[in-house]
């Protein structure tokens, strides 16, 4: 057998980022449009401050405008519904992202239910989950849209493969499971209480593993030849006891990669698989988001 095709997100990211950067040129140039994303960020989560700061220069570089609002952890409820409220009411402003999680005290659901479905680049507000689970024009969360974006460029058709997804999250998830049967596969939403896991998983022509937990997914539970889309970030310690002693980590997916390169067809690495189309999938949604604002 042999090894299977790694999947390069990295470079499906860059070649979105350069479709993005086109499009929003000639947005500008024959509309006089250019998008713009606001990215919220409450308190001073380290690993938030990175993501956040990355999407900012992504944005500024694909030509569309940036605005990032840094409030202190201890910022009210009201006050921050506020801020969501004048983004709303922004013209300038096409996409609005909260960066999650919030510190707590602060109503994670109210925040999200006070955007503006039309400018919700990442697919959370009910509307659009509503509107995806109807196969209606949503906008779709971008981690999902990024495992899509990799699926349609691996595989000549999608159409009655049997896909299971594996995790039930409302970032990931559910809304994957929704675009996988959308694009007319069968569909099985396999969790942390489903029963036989490793033999529904043997089923599965497109494997997404999106559960968080680092290595789970087994070789063995893996179809020869199937399409493996690993969404997990797991931060673990290295197995080198020097490395490990120096508190060193090392990221790693939901599944046991080195094994699911023996069976699997293709498969996407952690990282520089599915993490990197996250961020492009932003800049695309807001690109989306300022052509239906404005009837384009
Ligand atoms: N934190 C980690 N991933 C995400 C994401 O996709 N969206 C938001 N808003 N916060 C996140």
């Amino acid at each position: 057998m042999t090894q299977a095709r790694i999947i390069d997100g990295r470079a499906e990211a860059e070649r979105l980022r350069a479709e993005v950067a086109l499009e929003v040129a000639s947005l500008k140039a024959e509309h006089g449009l250019t998008p713009g994303l606001a990215v919220v960020l409450v308190g001073d989560d380290p690993a938030s401050q990175v993501y956040v700061r990355s999407k900012g220069e992504q944005t500024l570089a694909a030509g569309m405008l940036s605005v990032t609002h840094r409030l202190p952890g201890h910022v009210g409820q009201d006050e921050l519904l506020a801020l969501v409220q004048s983004l709303n009411a922004d013209p300038a402003i096409h996409g609005i992202l909260v960066q999650l999680p919030l510190p707590s005290g602060l109503d994670e659901k109210a925040i999200i239910l006070a955007i503006d479905p039309d400018k919700d680049v990442d697919g959370l507000h009910v509307v659009n989950a509503g509107r995806l689970s109807q196969g209606l024009p949503a906008l779709v969360p971008c981690t999902p849209l990024g495992c899509m974006i990799l699926l349609n460029r691996t595989l000549p058709s999608l159409a009655g493969l049997h896909a299971v997804v594996v995790g039930r999250s409302v970032l990931v998830g559910r809304p994957v499971a929704q675009l996988l049967l959308q694009a007319d596969c069968t569909v099985t939403i396999a969790h942390s209480r489903t029963r036989n896991l490793p033999e529904i998983c043997r089923q599965a022509d497109i494997l997404v593993a999106a559960v968080g937990r680092p290595l789970m997914i087994q070789g063995d539970w893996i179809k020869p030849g199937a399409t493996v889309i690993d969404v997990g970030i797991n931060r673990v310690p290295f197995r080198d006891p020097v490395k490990a002693a120096e508190g060193k980590t090392k990221l790693v997916g939901d599944v046991a990669y080195k094994a699911a390169l023996e069976v699997a067809g293709a498969i996407t690495p952690v990282p520089n698989g599915v993490g990197p189309m996250t961020v492009a999938c932003l800049l695309a949604n807001t690109v989306t988001a300022a052509k239906r604002i404005h009837g384009l």
